[in-house]
């Protein structure tokens, strides 16, 4: 992308509305801009975040064995009256007639719907489990939208439901779910420890927040270490098999959101546990049969009964995300993208737009990682240095790769890695391969 033809309303200015650094940086970055409290429009350089870690999310999804579908956004308020939901909501629920007056919403969730598609579809045990999810816009009225995108009225969620003909089979689902989560938030780069959460009239244990830790997040979290030092990825996940013992390692150390932490039973030691902040990037929740006994979504089983599925939930806020993301990584000259979510993952810079040489040897980079599919962004403007560099580190891509006339008189380019300022010069041939291998 050369930008001088791209879209990316930078901004020099502190915007004074936003409270968080992570809403701070997206404005300034060109990343979203305010459509009404709450409801944000994603431009191309936000928009590509959120496609990379919708992507990561999905791949991660159907690794899990889970199927995509899409559910709409408008529902009709009837499916709602069936599970009871319609009256209990309350105001975050953004209702609608339409020219027949007829009652529709805006979806906040899913689960009717998914249910709805489920009771009619399938009928015995031998077709479960299964796992459907979507990625979706939700709406909540809010009472109050704030951080930007991280509390929004309108925002991106994926939401994943299983059904399972028992509790055995729902605990199995849960854990797919469990390691997916963890395998997911790690792709980003990101620390997402499993929090226990309220399971509410349901009972039992199966509901776990994914919290993130950062400096800024809106809670503070408490943990015991041994959390911070597994490192799922290394891992060989079987879906197939048995994951009781990976949700156990998870699940036995200590773990709390401010909401649970106790101090006086709290069972690490003051001197190890580790106080933190924290951010709920997803959730996961087994509900039984909530939805499907008063809907009606039952299977017959394997001695020839007939029996209400077992259902969960699991939702992962894919617009909060990309602002979480931000809060766990950046500085005070901007973003730094983890690669994974990076919007390009080089920048490169021409010094001095204008100049013959400078012009060549930076178009014939750009041209070169183009074809090697590297996506690059080429700051060919006709701008200050310094101001190519301030607006290159306040975007965050990962790479940058500049060409000034003085460099290449030896040859040479500069090659910096955004997260740690880590400057390097090195022949075009040598930046190309470092870059492209
Ligand atoms: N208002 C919001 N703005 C952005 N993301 C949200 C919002 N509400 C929820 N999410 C995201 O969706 C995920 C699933 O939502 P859920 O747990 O149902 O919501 P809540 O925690 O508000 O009850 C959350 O973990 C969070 O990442
Ligand atoms: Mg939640």
């Amino acid at each position: 992308m050369r930008l001088s033809t791209y879209f990316l309303p930078t901004l020099k200015q502190t915007p004074a509305e936003a409270q968080i650094v992570s809403h701070r940086l997206m404005l300034r970055a060109g990343m979203i801009r305010q459509s009404s409290a709450g409801i944000y429009s994603w431009l191309p350089l936000g928009l590509r975040v959120l496609k990379r870690i919708e992507r990561i999310v999905r791949e991660e999804m159907d690794a899990a064995g889970c199927h995509e579908v899409l559910m709409p956004t408008i529902q009709p308020a009837d499916l709602w009256r069936e599970s009871g939901r319609y009256d209990d909501y309350g105001p975050e629920m953004l209702r609608i007639k339409d020219r027949h007056e007829r009652d529709m919403l805006y979806g906040p969730t899913n689960e009717e719907q998914i249910t709805e598609i489920f009771r009619g579809a399938v009928k015995s045990y031998r077709d479960l489990p299964r796992n459907l999810y979507h990625i979706q816009w939700k709406f909540r009225d809010e009472v109050r939208p704030r951080f930007g995108v991280m509390r929004g009225r309108e925002f991106l969620m994926k939401d994943a439901y299983s059904f399972d003909v028992d509790y055995a089979g729902a605990k199995r689902s849960y854990n797919r779910m469990f390691v997916a989560y963890l395998r997911t938030f790690a792709r980003m780069g990101l620390k997402a420890v499993p929090m226990r959460a309220d399971t509410g009239p349901i009972g039992g244990d199966l509901s776990h927040e994914f919290v993130i830790l950062a400096d800024t997040g809106e809670s503070a979290v408490y943990c015991h270490p041994a959390l911070l030092a597994h490192d799922v990825l290394a891992a060989d996940i079987d879906y197939r098999g048995d994951l009781e013992p990976v949700v156990e390692e998870w699940t036995r150390h200590y773990a709390a959101t401010d909401d649970k932490h106790d101090p006086g039973s709290c069972p690490v030691p003051a001197d190890e546990l580790v106080t933190a902040r924290g951010i709920e990037v997803g959730h996961i929740f087994y509900f039984a049969t909530k939805y499907s006994e008063p809907m009606g979504c039952a299977v017959t089983t394997a001695d020839g009964d007939s029996a209400p599925v077992h259902q969960g939930s699991y939702g992962i806020g894919i617009s909060r995300l990309a602002g979480a993301i931000i809060e766990a990584s950046h500085d005070e000259d901007g973003i730094i993208w983890p690669d994974s979510v990076a919007p390009f993952a080089v920048g490169l810079i021409n010094l001095k737009s204008g100049d013959p040489a400078c012009d060549t040897a930076a178009g014939d980079l750009y041209a070169k990682l183009l074809a090697a599919g590297v996506e690059v962004l080429y700051d060919d403007r006709d701008e200050r240095a310094g101001s190519k560099f301030a607006n290159m580190d306040l975007i965050g891509v990962p790479w940058q790769l500049v060409v000034g006339p003085r460099g290449l008189k030896q040859g040479v380019v500069e090659l910096k890695r955004r997260a740690t300022g880590e400057c390097h010069e090195l022949s075009v041939d040598a930046a190309l391969s470092r870059l492209v291998g």
